[in-house]
């Protein structure tokens, strides 16, 4: 970290723990040198940022064409394509577009891009990094657009951009997000341009689905787990495929990545969808309870819906919204059902067919997104063995 102002690219790339900026830092617009040593990287880390939020006009670094050869590195330089992507003429506009870049998050989309990349290939080379860009810009416009579905009031640990700037904005820039991210797609070739595409109109179809089973007690775990598919396991089946592709992986496996990738994303969302409902607000960093305020039914609700004694008592709780806003009554209804234990059995299902897959493919790379997908399972077996207990909260 340099002179404490911007996270350093270890703390934003370490797993699944992304980590917010505080206020007033950031960045200029630039490129480095790809193996640049570590201090000339973070230095050129904190000239992006300051550009990004403060707006200051572009300062042009050489780009360098050497290969990356391990994910670190990789997702290093990823840092600097990610900022430079969404440089414009206008100092407001980099504002907006670089506020969640400089708050941290995960950057998991573009980490599977590059994992899967590795995963027939020696090295990370600009394409390889450019579809790791383009990912984690839909992903970001999936979020400035999914906080204004749900009129959130936080992101990444900072004020989400429809709270600071209002809807109107939180839209257009997201879908200026959008737009750079299919520049840098047409750039990959037709085959990328068409997947990312039809990527987007599936998250669409998996947001607007959840969005039609609003307050609906007959929600079915089939549309559950469409909508799921959609509108977060397609882009981390597209991040893992857009890897391969630029990779020129055969067919064969880049369909084995893409599955994996869904298979990945899918923990995730299962994952999510059980902390929201069963984790305290220190693990969660937000208020817990928010899918059941806003009637998104996820899986543990399903099921007990669908399959327990306590359905009758369960649904006219969930139709009390006063009932519903303690979130601890649901809490208890859900745990004196076997909602939870049933849902990691699904989970499970996801996490063997991703083991599976890193099997078939044989490689290191392969092996560590399926350690991923093992990490997020291990998550939950412990949120349970913490005990979720309705006093957690
Ligand atoms: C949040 O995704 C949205 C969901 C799909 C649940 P992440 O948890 O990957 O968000 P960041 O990128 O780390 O902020
Ligand atoms: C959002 O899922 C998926 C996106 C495409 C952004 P959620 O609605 O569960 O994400 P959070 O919980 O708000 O981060
Ligand atoms: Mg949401
Ligand atoms: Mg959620």
């Amino acid at each position: 970290m340099l002179g404490g102002t911007v996270r350093s690219s270890a703390e934003s790339n370490d797993g699944l723990h992304g980590k917010a900026h505080k206020e007033g830092e950031v960045c200029w617009g630039l490129h480095s040198q790809t193996l640049l040593p570590e201090a000339a990287r973070e230095l050129c880390r904190v000239v992006l940022c300051v550009f990004l939020r403060g707006g200051i006009s572009c300062l042009v670094v050489q780009q360098s064409n050497n290969p990356l050869d391990d994910l670190s590195a990789g997702m290093n330089q990823l840092e600097l394509e990610l900022s430079k992507a969404v440089i414009s003429d206008d100092p407001f506009l980099n504002q907006i577009a670089g506020h969640l870049i400089g708050a941290g998050g995960k950057r998991l989309r573009p980490r599977l891009t590059l994992q899967a990349a590795l995963s027939v290939r020696e090295t990370i080379d600009e394409r390889v990094l450019l579809g790791g860009v383009a990912v984690e810009l839909v992903h970001l416009a999936s979020l400035h657009h999914d906080d204004v579905m749900d009129e959130a009031s936080s992101r990444r640990g900072v004020e989400s951009v429809n709270a600071r700037w209002g809807n109107l904005i939180a839209v257009v820039t997201g879908d200026y997000l959008l737009a750079r991210a299919a520049g840098i797609a047409a750039r990959l070739g037709k085959e990328v341009a068409e997947l990312l595409a039809d990527t987007l109109a599936d998250m669409c179809q998996g947001q607007l689905l959840e969005v039609k089973s609003g307050y609906d007690l007959s929600r079915t775990l089939e549309s559950y787990l469409l909508a799921i598919s959609g509108k977060t396991a397609s882009l981390m089946a597209t991040s893992c495929r857009i890897g391969a592709l630029v990779s020129d992986a055969s067919p064969a496996t880049s369909n084995l990545l893409g599955e994996l990738g869904h298979c990945v994303g899918m923990i995730f969302q299962l994952r999510d969808d059980i902390f929201d409902l069963f984790a305290s607000q220190e693990e969660l960093g937000k208020v817990p309870g928010q899918d059941l305020i806003e009637g998104v039914y996820t899986l543990p609700v399903i099921l007990a819906l669908t399959d327990s004694p306590l359905r009758e008592e369960l649904a006219s709780t969930l139709n009390d919204p006063a009932k519903v806003v303690e979130t601890n009554v649901v809490r208890e209804l859900l745990l004196s059902t076997s909602a939870l234990s049933d849902s990691v059995t699904h989970i499970n299902h996801y996490q063997n067919r991703a083991n599976e897959l890193a099997d078939q493919l044989g490689t290191s790379s392969s092996r560590s997104i399926a350690s991923l997908a093992d990490d997020l399972v291990r998550s939950v077996d412990e949120l349970i063995e913490r005990g979720v207990s309705p006093l957690a909260s």
